[in-house]
This record gives C-alpha cells, structure tokens and sequence, in this order.
C-alpha cells in the first residue's frame, strides 16, 4: 500500500494520500488549497490516479483543496451528508464505504468539533479529523460544536476500536504524527474523565482564541461546488424538468454516473444506464461503450450523478471526445428529486 502524510506548517494541517499499489487508483483526505501542486506532483512522481478527495469537516482554520483538484485533476469531491458546504460530487453517511481501487474505508459519523465531522476507518487506521487528536481532542466551541456530541462519537465510537489501530488526526501542533487508539485511551488529557458531563466542562473552560483564518476559511469551504452554469451557457445543462420530458425517448440515453451504493441508497431514474464516472475516460473515448452508443445510434447522451459534478465533468469529457450533443441534468438526481422525477428504488 501507498501512505502519505503531508504537512502544512501555516494551519498544522495533515493531508493523507492513499493508494493500494503503484500506477492506481488514489484517494486525499483533507487537502490544503496551498498544498495542492504539491499533491498533483507527488500524485504524478508515485504514477497515480487521483480518483477521490475527501474532507473530515468543514475546515476553519485552512480552505480546502478540494475544489482545486477537482478542477486539476476531474477527481470526485467527498463529503459527509450532514455538511453545509454547497456542492461536493458525493456524500456519505454512518456505514458508507469509501472506495478506489484496492480501498475501502468506512465512514464514522463523529460529530463534536462540528456537526459535519466525520472519521474513515481503514482496517488498522483510522483518519479522526479533528475529532479526536494526539493527546488533544477537537474544540468544541463554534461551528455547531457540541461538546457531549463529542464525548459520544470518541468514547462510544473511536475507543472502541482495537487498542493497536493508529489514530491519524487532521492536525497537530506539536509535531506529533501518529498515534494509536490504547495510548490516546490511557494518555490523552481530555479523555480521562468520570462522565460526559466532565467532559463537558472541560471543555467549556478552553476559552480558545478562534483560528486566523476563520473568517476566510468557512465562507470559501462553503463554495467549493464546480461552476455548472459555464456548462449550462453553453447549452450543455437540462433543468430536472427539462430531463423529465425527455424521459423514455428513444433518441436519448441517459446515463447514471454514480456508484452502486448511491444508485442503491438515492434509486435510479427508470430506464437509464449505469456507467461509473471513474471509467469515464474510457467510456468516451472512440471505441468506448458511450461513444460507440452515441455514434452508432445517434441518441444523446444525457449524464446524469448526484449533485451535477460529476455530470458537468462528464458533459465536458464527451464533448471534447467530439460526442456533441451530450448535455447533463443540472443539479443531479438531488433536482431531480425535488422537481418529483419518477425514480426506481
Ligand atoms: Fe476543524
């Protein structure tokens, strides 16, 4: 396996790069906005894919560089469901796998430090954000923080994962890189007390200054979503309403980008066909299943995902395959929901 932890001085930010093998499939966690040549580099000299890049939280003290690889390097851009930011390509919640190719992590709902927080667990590690940190936890004190929300998620959730599995945090300040979940148990400071209510005063008596960057950082992590209208002005976008018309046509073929797990979860528009966004590339390109349809047939390819990411990249990679009617559902499966589209469970 390939494992990375990437530093960023300024915000004490850990950055994670995971792979299961050399010339595959790649997955960040919590990539920094100033880091993110960095990341494309050591992505390009390791012979990866960036395929996946996910944040724990709503970052305050750092913006993300979610957006910005997404824009790169057309990955798919991960949060949690209960997070505020606009647009990500997917969401997941408690139970979910985090997959690429050789990986799966499963993803904790932690909350605490913020009502978004969630950890991934990857066998004998486990990525805790800001939940819980080396010898520290996460503050508790904005960004809808909740001290006894935090006590649940480390000691009703984190602590009782095996003692040996390494706790690796979205921050340290003091140059600590790796722990595990027997030592934070017996030596974290915050964790040695009787009740949640303990807890909670402890945590009410921090009085921490709120981060630098704070007043920067939450505005922009909000907005990482990928400018669809630059797709809709060149009249590559279908409003849910607009899709619903063309639903059973036989000049069009629309085509389900998501994963398995999300057409599982959220149902699938009837009569659609599935082909993962991450084969993509091939998919369009001259001897691809989608050009070959398209040119063959000369239906439309209309894309379709969860939010309209992954679509409106999608719409791109077509056209520039030279498939030029292909357009997409603006706002995914979730517009098509709220325009009441007809879907199959
Ligand atoms: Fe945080």
């Amino acid at each position: 396996m390939i494992f990375r932890q990437l530093f960023d001085s300024v915000s004490g930010t850990y950055t994670y790069l995971l792979a299961s093998r050399r010339g595959g499939e790649a997955l960040i966690v919590d990539p920094v906005l100033e880091k993110v040549e960095r990341y494309i580099q050591l992505v390009r000299e390791l012979d990866l894919k960036l395929i996946k890049a996910v944040d724990t939280h709503l970052h305050a003290d750092h913006i993300t560089g979610l957006g910005a690889l997404r824009d790169r390097t057309h990955c798919v851009t991960v949060m949690g469901e209960k997070s505020q930011v606009d647009v990500v390509s997917m969401r997941l919640s408690e139970g979910d796998k985090l997959t690429i190719e050789g990986i799966a992590l499963d993803v904790l709902y932690t909350p605490g430090h913020t009502d978004d927080s969630y950890s991934f667990l990857m066998r004998d590690r486990v990525f805790t954000g800001d939940t819980l940190l080396i010898r520290g936890t996460g503050r508790t004190d904005f960004q809808n923080g909740d001290a006894r929300a935090q006590y649940d998620s480390i000691f009703n959730k984190l602590l009782r994962l095996p003692e040996e599995t390494m706790v690796f945090p979205a921050h340290d300040y003091k140059g600590e890189t790796v722990s595990t979940i027997g030592e934070e148990k017996r030596f974290n400071p915050r964790l040695q007390v009787k009740s949640v209510d303990e807890y909670a005063d402890l945590m009410s008596m921090l009085n921490l200054p709120n981060p630098k960057m704070m007043d920067v950082a939450v505005p922009a992590n909000m907005r990482v979503g990928l400018a669809q209208e630059e797709i809709a002005r060149r009249g590559w976008a279908l409003s849910a309403v607009e899709a619903m018309a063309l639903e059973g046509k036989p000049d069009v073929a629309l085509v389900d980008l998501r994963e398995r797990s999300e057409r599982e979860r959220h149902g699938v528009i009837p009569g659609s066909l599935h082909a993962p966004y991450c084969d993509l590339a091939v998919n369009v390109h001259a001897g691809g299943m989608l050009h070959e349809l398209a040119r063959s047939t000369g239906k439309r390819i209309v894309f379709y995902c969860a939010f309209g990411e992954r679509s409106a990249m999608a719409v791109q990679a077509a056209q520039d395959a030279g498939l030029s009617s292909a357009c997409h559902i603006q706002g995914g499966i979730d517009a098509w929901k709220r325009a009441h589209g007809p879907l199959l469970q």
